[in-house]
């Protein structure tokens, strides 16, 4: 089918990639001329292990092709789908203007019948505002809206796409189902399930899914803390939790919070619906508190580890909001540097993929090459995100460059016991070897 995604940031370029993967024949638009340019050129704008090869393949084979022409695209296809931002607004609530700027972009250009389709996360009720914008700024074409969320994990985006746990389809007529499912012809032959549904819900299960996946880190998070209040080691409650299949072993990491451009958003704006809903979603109001509270003790943790921080030089490994990226979108490390810098720590950092969007959030860092060299002469090394490379360090090395040994593992990497043989002070989170049971509270 022909097919034109509308905005080129992640997951339209995902998607964009994926579909044309799948056999279509698509036109990634964006109104940006100098992404257009890039893109058109063979770069990719974002860091996203094995798109670019996808993205090769399939221009070479003549299924995907970029474009800022926007009406050319809309005239030309049959299936549109929109793949802009929604930002947060400063009350959580997410930013539609881009979204609507596409929909009245579409109702000008329509010349046919067009399937148009919302794979931005938008809040309930997206699907029908652009289905009255399509009524009543169109041409007396028919547009039929669907929601189609996407569920792509970055740094893992590719796989996530082309052999998804579901796809999830909203929409109110036969026709618009069919087109769908012949969108997604590879799929259905994978015995993928698919669940259709109305736009509403549709809708609301992305928002659903990602708090509740939200709540099981907060949860866990949580559960951490209870660890090294009581003497327990997270890692075990969560293996016996997980182990039990209502629960399931996924998503259950303690670490320093979520972060990234969809939990801490998402949450956000469900929490926001529900309010203009006259309700309280308190689950997820309680989760978002949570999250801020975990990443703000883990500066205390640091600073519980060295003492007075005034001058003290703190290595940071990691500062994406997880491994395999360049997003540091609501990183955990933001409020961790930002904090120990405020409390007079002088920070040295490294990370394999995000010191250049970094250098937009930070000042005063000193950044490093690699992981030796942030932590040449450091009072502490902090492991703050989980990339392969840290997972591995030459600790004899690393305990020669360190002023004193002292290991902070904020993402649980190591095996206490190994450390404190390696003759490492290691802190980590929820693990009762490395720390102190305190009094009871
Ligand atoms: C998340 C969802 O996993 C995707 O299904 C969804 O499509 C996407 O949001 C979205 O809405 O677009 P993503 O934000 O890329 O994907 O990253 P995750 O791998 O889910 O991690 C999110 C955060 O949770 C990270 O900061 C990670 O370190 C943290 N996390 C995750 C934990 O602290 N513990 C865990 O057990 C798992």
């Amino acid at each position: 089918m022909e097919i034109a995604v509308i905005g080129t940031g992640y997951v339209g370029l995902v998607t964009g990639a994926g579909l044309a993967d799948f056999g279509n024949d698509v036109i990634c638009c964006d109104i940006d001329p100098a992404k257009i340019d890039a893109l058109n050129n063979g770069l990719i704008p974002i860091y996203e292990p094995g798109l670019d090869k996808i993205v090769e393949r399939n221009v070479h084979e003549k299924r995907l092709r970029f474009s800022i022409d926007l009406a050319e695209a809309i005239r030309h296809c049959r299936a549109i789908f929109i793949a802009v931002g929604t930002p947060p607004k400063a009350n959580g609530a997410a930013d539609l203007r881009y979204v609507e700027d596409v929909a009245r972009t579409i109702a000008q250009h329509m010349n046919g019948p067009k399937l148009v389709i919302t794979k931005s996360t938008v809040p309930i009720g997206t699907g029908r505002l652009i289905e009255r914008i399509l009524d009543e700024s169109g041409n007396g074409h028919k547009g039929s809206v669907v929601s189609n969320p996407e569920f792509l994990r970055e740094g893992s985006a590719i796989e996530d796409f082309l052999k998804p746990d579901r796809v999830v389809i909203g929409a109110s007529d036969k026709e618009s189902i069919a087109l769908m499912k012949e969108i997604y012809a590879p799929l259905h032959s994978l015995e993928i399930p698919f669940v259709v549904t109305n736009v509403e819900s549709s809708e609301l299960i992305k928002y659903a899914a990602n708090g509740f996946l939200a709540t099981k880190i907060s949860f866990i998070n949580e559960v951490a803390v209870m660890c090294e209040l009581l003497g327990a080691n997270v890692q075990d409650v969560a293996r016996g939790m997980g182990l039990d299949s209502r629960i399931g072993p996924k998503f259950l990491q303690a670490g320093p919070g979520f972060g990234g451009s969809c939990f801490p958003k998402d949450t956000s704006a469900v929490a926001d619906i529900a309010r203009q809903y006259g309700y309280e979603f308190e689950i997820i109001e309680a989760v978002l508190r949570v999250n801020k509270n975990i990443k703000q003790r883990m500066v205390g943790k640091v600073v519980d580890a060295i003492g007075d921080v005034r001058g003290k030089t703190v290595a940071i490994l990691g500062l994406a909001f997880k491994p395999e990226t360049d997003d540091m979108r609501d990183s955990p490390t933001i409020p961790l540097i930002k904090g120990l810098q405020e409390k007079g720590a002088v920070i040295r950092a490294y990370d394999p993929g995000a010191i250049e969007n970094s250098k937009k959030i930070f000042e005063n860092v000193i950044y490093c090459g690699d992981a030796y060299e942030t932590a040449d002469g450091a009072d502490a090394l902090v492991i703050a995100t989980e990339w392969n490379e840290f997972r591995a360090l030459k600790l004899e090395r690393i305990k020669k460059l360190l002023k004193q040994p002292l290991i902070i593992d904020l993402r649980n990497v190591y095996d206490p016991q190994r450390m404190k043989a390696e003759g490492f002070t290691y802190i980590s989170v929820g693990r009762s070897e490395d720390i102190r049971v305190r009094e009871r509270v």
